[in-house]
Order: structure tokens, then sequence, then C-alpha cells
């Protein structure tokens, strides 16, 4: 009687054991197939900095994402995430973008320029040296993105007018409020650049 009951109780929890296996397997097949059915379109190249990058990231992920995390470009930063600060601007064929906003799989063969390509041969660019210069910063996390808008304000209107900076910097957001000295550092820069040969 007393062994009868221990044989049932092992095959109960031989039972429990087998159903566990195949619910287990089950599940992983299920998952697995699932994971082939959203395997997104890859994007492989993005023309950076002058150079081809290869990569291999899901179209739907944004620049910023792709710079910061699988080229090591941490340069440009995250801030709202929403397009609204500026803190993320590259260019992209020369216009100041949101990498924030722009997904991968939507840049194709324009080139993006970022923060890293300004430096040449270990010297600063004047947009960044005018930063530096007038301390045109406080914690710094806006710095690149303004510089970034800087850079292409000073290629399309080598010599502007206060309006015309604070109308070209209009959305970059600095929550330090440098906004005075920001505005000195580009009319300053656009001095240096002697007439715009940025
Ligand atoms: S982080 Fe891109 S605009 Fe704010
Ligand atoms: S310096 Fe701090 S956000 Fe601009």
């Amino acid at each position: 009687m007393k062994s009868g009951k221990v044989l049932s109780r092992q095959r109960f929890l031989c039972s429990i054991g087998i159903s566990t296996a195949i619910v287990y397997a089950i599940a992983r097949v299920t998952f697995e197939q699932k994971q082939e059915k959203i395997a997104m379109p890859q994007v492989k190249e993005l023309h950076v900095n002058g150079a081809l990058a290869g990569v291999s990231a899901d179209e739907e992920r944004t620049l910023l994402s792709v710079l910061r995390d699988d080229l090591n470009l941490t340069g440009s930063k995250y801030g709202c995430g929403e397009g609204e600060c500026g803190a993320c601007t590259v260019l992209v064929d020369g216009s100041p973008t949101r990498s924030c906003r722009l997904k991968v799989g939507n840049i194709g063969a324009r080139k993006i320029t970022t923060i890293e390509s300004l430096e040449q041969n270990g010297k600063l660019h004047p947009v960044q040296e005018a930063f530096l210069g007038v301390d045109a910063m406080q914690c710094g996390y806006c710095t690149a993105g303004m510089i970034m808008s800087a850079f292409a304000l000073l290629r399309k209107t080598p010599n502007p007018t206060d309006a015309e900076i604070i109308r070209g910097m209009n959305g970059n957001i600095c929550r330090c409020g440098t906004y005075p000295r920001i505005v000195t550092a580009i009319r300053e820069a656009a001095r240096k650049i002697e007439g715009g040969k940025v």
C-alpha cells in the first residue's frame, strides 16, 4: 500500500516535469517564430564625417542612437528626445537636423556631419574656439548642438546680424541661459572666419 503511494507520487512528479518541458519547448518555438516575423530591415552603412561607416542597425532606430551607441560618436547629446531642444543637432547634407527624430532607415546616401568632425589636425574650428573664448556654456549639455547650428548658420550667412543669429539659433535651447554669450561667440566666430570660409 505504502510503495503504491510512493510510485504514484513519482509518476505525478514525472508527468509534471514532462509537461513543463513541453510547454517550455512550445513557448520557445513560438518566441523564435515571432522574432523572425518582426525582424526589422537593417541599415548597413551611413555616410558620416566624410567616410562610409559600416553599421548594422534596425531602420527604425534613431540616428542619435546609432551615432552614440554604435559609432561611439557621443558628442551629440540626448536631451528631450522630442525634436524640441536641439542638443542632438547634427548636419544632414549641410542642414541642421534633430538626430533624435531621424530614423536611420530614412537617411539613405545623405551625408551626416557631427561635432566630432569640426576639429581638424588637432585644431578646433573657429566656432568651437569662439564658444570657448567667451565661455558660452555652463553645464555644456547644449553646446555641441549649439555649435552645429552655429556652424550651419555661418555657412549660409557668413556675417549675420544679431537678429539673424537669434533667428538662426531659434530652437536650440540652453537650460543654463547662456544665450547672450552664445550670440557673442557666434559674432566673434563670424569675425574670425573673415567672410565665412567655414
Ligand atoms: S534631444 Fe533631439 S531635440 Fe532634444
Ligand atoms: S550650458 Fe547648460 S544647457 Fe546650455
